[in-house]
């Protein structure tokens, strides 16, 4: 709900207010974000008796007045406020002051779209949207002030659009999508960083003390190394207690949101493009828009904040066919073949996938051109006749032949020097011309600020995408930006270039998207290098990480599903050694963590053993019985330290499954519990494990303490006997209340502690887990 009455102005969504007024200056100032409630603009505003000493009063008329102290709604850089400000711009006359004071406002059902950029989408009916104008004093620039409101899901999205009324171009440094002030400190922030094969491994929480926090990036891209979703919590605040904020952007490219603690202890939270090396020249009458900001707040904790999120995803970012429906289980050839693939050997393995149950193989790359490493062909996209004699129609008949769907790798958005392309447009790539340029993955970006460019790549894409049989298309980025220079732009508008880069890339999208609207898209940037909410717009889900250990994984999807939900993170078992850490960890555990995603395999099925495509069979079947859950139910987080612990609630509550992974054994301390999270607690629930069975291979010579006769370790006895004799795994199986799983937990059998095993103790050795799942009854 959406309030305007004599200058202030409040946005309510179910659970939380938002409140802003109009100053005695004509700026705006911030009265409040948080809990719902009644607003009182005259108890809740600054009082300004008088300006803190040493600081700036706007003019004669308000010398008891500074834009230093007290909250404000949007900060511009010249008038005294010596905090981040959210919009600083260069005027013709070389000066960088503004002063924008409000006009008018505006107010509507559903919303007026982002030029350029996707944005959050809605019914009329969920979304209410506030529109406030405001004019530079001196400039007479206008800035535009958007608000979004989705109340169900208690988020507001926030963005700005500058117009130019100069006579003269004006260069704009920076234009923040959100601010957002609060007049007190005691705040925590916290950001998600990390690298290739580690993916927003480190959550890091950083007290929000007197100076600046920076969570930005200059990738090009929105980054491994630091996600756009960040958080601000009161202090103290646990996963399920406690005032925690949320914020992300619509946005690929470079981002920074800086956390500050003014010298007046007041907490500054903005956020948008990162304005360092970024610049953008508007000519009279031109506009430039920021993408929007996702901002949300929650009184329950990090998992409040996070279902505010996970239901603002699924229903108002991700779109199209795919956005609601079961994600199909794939097979993807990387892992199991890398370059080294033909149609003889996919077919093979697309067979063994047939088998066991998945319903999508997928090929990935090598498949075109002369592409049999990494070194070439990036943007020769013709089929390999050597690889594939009967082109990709061709093959992917034979696979729908087999039962499976098919689908296809492509990275669109590059060129290798060893290419066709690049040999006929080198101008078509981003580089500083007649200079060296940096390497990376032997690969260059192709310029998409070019329109030319754009053009190639939609119409060498449609090509592909129109082939028959193609029902999927995983769209790589393996590079970041570096020698960022655009060709196509002129010497001063090389500051747009990235911005520029990340607009065609929108554009494409949004022609191949519409074109192709039967096709499931998944994004991946070296796995986690660009899973923003961006990419998810067109993207339903993202593959999360090239690295699929399974320890790896329950670290990356616990701090994925902050910000993100399940069904938007792409989850493979892999094989063992895992490829990227040498870790041997169970097949069981490296399906129990995946299966909380959008589970797929890719490893070799024809080498791995019976007894192994057993359990995958098994595994595959269990899935299907409980994805929806899975993909689309409540995810909470638990426990998150040695113990792992997940729950994910269907949405009438009567199902729920529950992950319990272990790191590593700690000695003689057997006795573990499992929370659930989520469960209406008047409901009984039957709560259960997978009966599973053991090999004994894993008790080593321990065996030898009850065995009639001398097994050694590593013999063909034990092979033998391996073969035919299992260990019945422990049974949990308890009808209880949802407030008891809940609240008391439920006590496991005793983990193995060297006293001796049955089915009465738990074999939980380092990287062990458990799918528990609790059905109303
Ligand atoms: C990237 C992806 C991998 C795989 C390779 C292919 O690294 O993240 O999954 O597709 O490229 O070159």
């Amino acid at each position: 709900m959406i309030k305007e009455s004599k200058g202030c102005f409040e946005l309510h969504t179910a659970h939380t207010t938002y409140a802003f007024y109009v100053l005695p200056t004509g700026q705006l100032g911030h009265l409040y974000y948080g809990k719902r409630l009644k607003v009182s603009e005259e108890a809740m505003a600054e009082k300004h008796a008088f300006a803190p000493s040493n600081t700036i009063t706007p003019d004669q008329e308000h010398l008891e007045f500074s834009y230093e102290q007290g909250p404000m709604e949007i900060s511009a850089y010249g008038k005294g406020d010596t905090r981040e400000p959210f919009i600083s711009v260069v005027h013709a006359d070389g000066s960088r002051t503004s002063d924008f004071r409000y006009r008018s406002c505006y107010s509507r059902k559903g919303r007026t779209k982002v030029n350029g950029m996707p944005c959050a989408y809605g019914s009329e009916e969920e979304m209410e949207e506030l529109e406030i104008h405001l004019t530079d004093n001196s400039y007479k620039n206008e800035l535009i002030l958007y608000y979004v409101v989705f109340p169900a899901c208690d988020v507001i999205t926030k963005r700005a659009v500058l117009i130019n009324h100069e006579e003269e171009k004006l260069v704009v440094n920076r234009l923040m999508s959100s601010m957002l002030d609060f007049p007190e400190d005691g705040f925590v922030f916290t950001s998600f960083h990390g690298a290739h094969c580690r993916d927003v491994y480190e959550k890091v929480d950083r007290d929000v003390l007197p100076g600046k926090i920076e969570a930005s990036i200059y990738a090009g891209v929105s980054s491994n190394r630091c996600n756009p979703f960040t958080m601000l919590s009161r202090k103290g605040a646990t996963e399920d207690f406690g005032d925690v904020y949320g914020s992300n952007l619509v946005y690929s490219g470079n981002h920074a949101t800086i956390a500050e603690l003014s010298p007046f202890y007041e907490t500054r939270l903005v956020t948008g493009i990162n304005p360092a090396e970024f610049s953008w020249i508007l000519k009279k009458g031109e506009k430039f828009e920021t993408p929007e900001a996702i901002l949300s707040f929650s009184p329950k904790g990090f998992n409040g904040l996070s279902q505010n999120m996970h239901a603002f995803v699924q229903n108002h970012i991700v779109r199209g066919e795919w956005a609601k429906k079961d994600r199909p289980l794939l097979l993807n050839s990387w892992e199991a073949a890398y370059f080294d693939i033909n149609e003889h050997k996919l077919l093979k393995l697309a067979s063994e996938a047939a088998k066991a149950g998945c319903e999508l193989f997928v090929m990935d790359d090598g498949w075109f051109a002369e592409r049999s490493d990494d070194h070439r062909s990036l943007g020769d996209w013709e089929v390999n006749v050597k690889k594939l004699p009967n082109g990709i129609s061709g093959l992917a008949k034979k696979v729908n032949d087999l039962g499976l769907s098919f689908g296809l790798w492509v990275e669109p958005e590059m060129v290798n020097v060893d290419s066709d392309l690049y040999r006929e447009h080198p101008d078509w790539a981003m580089a500083v011309p007649g200079k060296d340029h940096a390497e990376g993955r032997n690969q260059r970006i192709l310029d998409l600020a070019n329109p030319k460019v754009q053009d190639y790549v939609i119409e060498a894409m449609s090509r592909i995408f129109s082939e028959e049989g193609v029902s999927y298309i995983k769209w790589d980025m393996n590079r970041i930006v570096s020698d960022a220079y655009s060709p196509y732009l002129s010497a001063e508008q090389q500051g747009e270039a990235l911005h520029r880069y990340v607009l065609g890339l929108y554009h494409i999208c949004d022609v191949l998207f519409e074109k192709f609207p039967h096709i499931l898209f998944e994004g991946c940037s070296s796995g986690g290098c660009r899973f923003d909410l961006g990419m998810l717009c067109y993207f339903p889900q993202i593959w999360a990480s090239d690295n699929t250990d399974a320890l790896c994984r329950v670290k990356m999807m616990t701090n994925y599903s902050y910000g993100y939900p399940m069904s938007t993170v792409s989850a493979h078992v892999s094989a063992c050694p895992n490829h990227q850490t040498l870790r041997i960890t169970p097949l069981e555990t490296r399906f129990n963590v995946a299966a909380f995603g959008v589970l797929g395999y890719e490893c070799n099925f024809c080498d791995m053993s019976k007894e192994e495509m057993e359990a995958v069979k098994a595994q595959i079947a269990l899935y299907k019985q409980w994805r929806h859950t899975m993909q689309y139910g409540q995810f909470y987080r638990g426990r998150n330290n040695n113990l792992h612990e997940w729950c994910v609630v269907s949405e009438d509550k009567r199902h729920a499954a529950g992950l319990l992974m272990h790191e590593l054994v700690l000695p003689n301390f057997a006795s573990h519990r499992f929370f659930a999270k989520g469960l209406d607690p008047k409901k009984t629930y039957r709560f259960t494990n997978r009966s599973l069975k053991h090999n004994i291979k894993a008790f080593g010579d321990l065996v030898n303490a009850v065995a009639p006769v001398h097994i050694k370790t590593d013999s063909l006895m034990q092979d033998i006997l391996a073969h035919f004799v299992k260990m019945d795994g422990e049974n949990e199986n308890y009808l209880v209340g949802g407030d008891l799983l809940m609240h008391s937990g439920i006590a496991l059998k005793q983990a193995f502690a060297s006293t001796g095993y049955n089915d009465n103790v738990r074999f939980f050795p380092d990287f062990s887990s458990r799918i528990y799942f609790m059905e109303e009854e």
